[in-house]
C-alpha cells in the first residue's frame, strides 16, 4: 500500500473519505464540523439518531449529495478521547480500511484525527499506517476457485492522511512510512507462520531468510547439520534427528552505523513442526502446530524491517530451525546430551523441544557478547493458560532490559506482561542425572520452568529476556488480524530498536 500525507482539507475530491469521530462531542465543534456543514448536516443526523456514537470500532458508510467532492464518507469511532492512543488510532484506520475494501474502493483518504495531546504526530502517521496494513492483510495464496481471484484482484492500494497542519506534514510522513514498513514486516510474518509444514521446512526458511537478506542488505549466515555436528550443538540436532528435513541455524546481521560495538541479539524458536516427537501430541489441533516457528518468522520479518528502515544499532537475529518429528532415529525420552555450552541436558520430554534448540542458539551467540539478548518461542501451553491471547509472557534476568521491552511494547501494541524468575525456579530444572532437566515439577510454572530452563544457557552478565508467545502468535479475528497467525514481536522489537538509547 502507498500511503503519502497531504495538507488540506478533506473536500478536495477523493473518491472515499475517513474520518475519526470522539464519542459524546458535538460533532460543530469538533474538526468533523466543517465536514457535516459540507454534508448538509449528515454527520449530526447519525449522531442525533443514536446510530452511531463515535463508539470505538463502530463505522458508518455516508452517500453524499452529489456536489459533494467524495462519493463516499465513512466514520469511524475513536471512542472516548481522553482514551484515544496509539491503538485507539491503529484500531480506527484498520475499521475503515476495512470498510473501503468492502466498498471495493482501492483508495481513500483519512482525516488525521486532532489528539495530539496525547500522540506525537510522527506516532499518529506511523499507528494510522500500522492499522490500516495491518487490518487488510489476508492469506489466499492456496485458493484456485474463480470467486476467490475476483476477490483478491480487489485491495486497497493508496492511502492518503489528510491533515489541517501544515507544520505536522514531515512528521506525519515519517511515522506513516516507519509504520507501512513494520506492518508490512508483520504481514511477511504472518505469511511464514501460514505456511504449511509440508513446504515451510527448517530448508526452505532458511531460503527465506537468504532471500530476504538479498534484497534488502543483510549479512547472512547459515549452519547446516554437518556443520552443527562439527561445532557441537547436540542439543539442537537431538531434536531434529527425528526428522527427514534436516535443520538449520540461521543468523542474520544488520551492521548499524558502528560495526564496532556489540549488537544486540534476536533469537526466534523456529519449530517449523512439532508433533511432540516420541512424546506425541495427541491429534485434535495438532495441525496448528506449523505455527511454532512464529517466533523466527517474527525475527526474520523484524531483521527486514530493521535494514530498510537503516536503524543506527547494530542487530543480530538468529533463528534455530528444526522439524521435531517421531520415528526410529528419533530422541527418546530419557536421552542426555551435551549441549553446546558444554552443559548437558536429560531430554525428559521430546514435546518440550524449543528450549533445546534455543539452548544451543542463545550459547552461540552468547560468544559474541551482545548488549542484550531477546528471545521470541511459541514455548508453552502454560503461558496460554495464564495469559491467553493477550500477551505474551516476559521473563529475564535484567529489570532494565526488561523495562525497555513494556515501553515498546506499549507504544507498539504487541503487550507482554512479566513472570517472575526467581531462584528457587531454577531449581525446578535441576537434572537427575545431567546438569539440567528440560521439563519442570510436573505442571507447576510450565512457562516459568521453559525460561529457567533456557537461562543456564546465556553467557555470564548478559542481559537477557524470554518472550512465550504461544498465546500472542495466533489468534481469532481482531480489528489488526484475520483468525491465525497475528505477526506478533514484529511490531515489538522494531519499537525496541527505535527507542533504544
Ligand atoms: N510448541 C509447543 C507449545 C505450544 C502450545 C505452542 C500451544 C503454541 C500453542 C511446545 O513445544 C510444547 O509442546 N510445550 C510443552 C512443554 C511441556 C512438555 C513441558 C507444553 O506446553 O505442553
Ligand atoms: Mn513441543
Ligand atoms: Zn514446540
Amino acid at each position: 500500500m502507498q500511503i503519502d500525507v497531504r495538507h488540506g482539507s478533506i473536500y478536495e475530491g477523493s473518491a472515499v473519505i475517513a474520518v475519526g469521530m470522539f464519542e459524546g462531542e458535538d460533532v460543530q465543534k469538533s474538526q468533523a464540523g466543517l465536514l457535516d456543514n459540507a454534508l448538509r448536516g449528515l454527520i449530526s443526523d447519525m449522531f442525533a439518531s443514536g446510530e452511531f456514537e463515535g463508539k470505538r470500532g463502530q463505522t458508518v458508510v455516508l452517500y453524499p449529495h452529489e456536489e459533494f467532492a467524495a462519493q463516499r464518507a465513512v466514520l469511524v469511532g475513536l471512542g472516548k478521547r481522553d482514551r484515544c492512543n496509539a491503538d485507539a488510532l491503529r484500531q480506527a484506520a484498520a475499521h475503515a480500511a476495512r470498510k473501503v475494501r468492502d466498498l471495493r474502493r482501492t483508495r481513500f483518504d483519512f482525516l488525521v484525527p486532532d489528539a495530539a495531546d496525547a500522540l506525537s504526530a510522527e506516532m499518529m502517521g506511523a499507528a494510522l499506517a500500522e492499522g490500516a496494513v495491518l487490518s487488510l492483510y489476508r492469506f489466499l495464496r492456496y485458493k484456485t476457485d474463480e470467486e476467490t481471484k475476483k476477490q483478491q484482484a480487489v485491495d486497497v492500494e493508496r492511502l492518503t492522511l489528510v491533515t489541517g497542519k501544515a507544520e505536522d506534514v514531515d512528521a506525519l510522513q515519517r511515522g506513516a512510512t516507519f509504520g507501512r514498513i513494520v506492518a508490512e514486516a508483520a504481514c511477511h510474518a504472518r505469511d511464514l507462520a501460514n505456511l504449511p509444514g509440508n513446504e515451510l521446512t527448517p530448508v526452505r526458511l532458511a531460503e527465506e531468510a537468504q532471500r530476504l537478506a538479498q534484497e534488502v542488505g543483510l549479512r547472512c549466515t547459515i549452519w547446516d547439520e554437518n556443520e552443527m555436528r562439527q561445532r557441537g550443538l547436540n542439543a539442537l540436532l537431538g531434536v531434529a534427528q527425528g526428522s527427514a528435513n534436516p535443520p538449520r541455524l540461521i543468523m542474520l546481521e544488520h551492521v548499524g552505523s558502528d560495526a564496532s560495538t556489540p549488537p544486540i541479539a534476536f533469537v526466534g524458536k523456529g519449530v517449523t513442526f512439532d508433533s511432540g516427537g516420541i512424546s506425541l501430541k495427541p491429534s485434535e489441533g495438532m495441525d496448528a502446530m506449523k505455527m511454532d516457528m512464529s517466533g523466527a518468522g517474527a525475527v526474520i520479518a523484524a531483521m527486514g524491517a530493521v535494514a530498510r528502515l537503516q536503524l543506527p544499532q547494530r542487530v543480530l537475529g538468529v533463528v534455530a530451525a528444526v522439524e521435531n518429528m517421531p520415528s526410529g532415529t528419533a530422541q527418546r525420552p530419557g536421552d542426555i546430551v551435551r549441549s553446546y555450552s558444554g552443559k548437558t541436558i536429560e531430554v525428559l520430554n521430546t514435546d518440550a523441544e524449543g528450549r533445546l534448540i534455543l539452548a544451543d542458539a542463545i550459547a552461540v551467540i552468547s560468544e559474541q557478547k551482545p548488549q542484550a539478548i531477546v528471545d521470541l518461542a511459541t514455548l508453552t501451553g502454560a503461558v496460554v493458560t495464564a495469559l491467553g491471547h493477550e500477551c505474551a509472557g516476559m521473563m529475564g534476568n535484567d529489570a532494565n532490559l526488561m523495562n525497555k521491552i513494556r515501553a515498546a511494547a506499549e507504544a507498539s501494541g504487541d503487550k507482554v506482561w512479566e513472570l517472575p524468575l526467581w531462584d528457587e525456579y531454577k531449581e525446578h530444572v535441576k537434572g537427575q542425572l545431567a546438569d539440567v532437566k528440560n521439563i519442570g515439577k510436573n505442571r507447576a510454572a510450565g512457562a516459568i520452568a521453559g525460561a529457567a530452563f533456557i537461562s543456564h544457557f546465556v553467557g555470564e552478565g548478559i542481559p537477557w529476556a524470554h518472550l512465550d508467545i504461544a498465546g500472542t502468535a495466533w489468534g481469532d479475528e481482531t480489528p489488526l488480524h484475520v483468525k491465525g497467525p497475528t505477526g506478533w514481536g514484529v511490531r515489538l522489537l522494531v519499537y525496541l530498536l527505535k527507542e533504544w538509547e
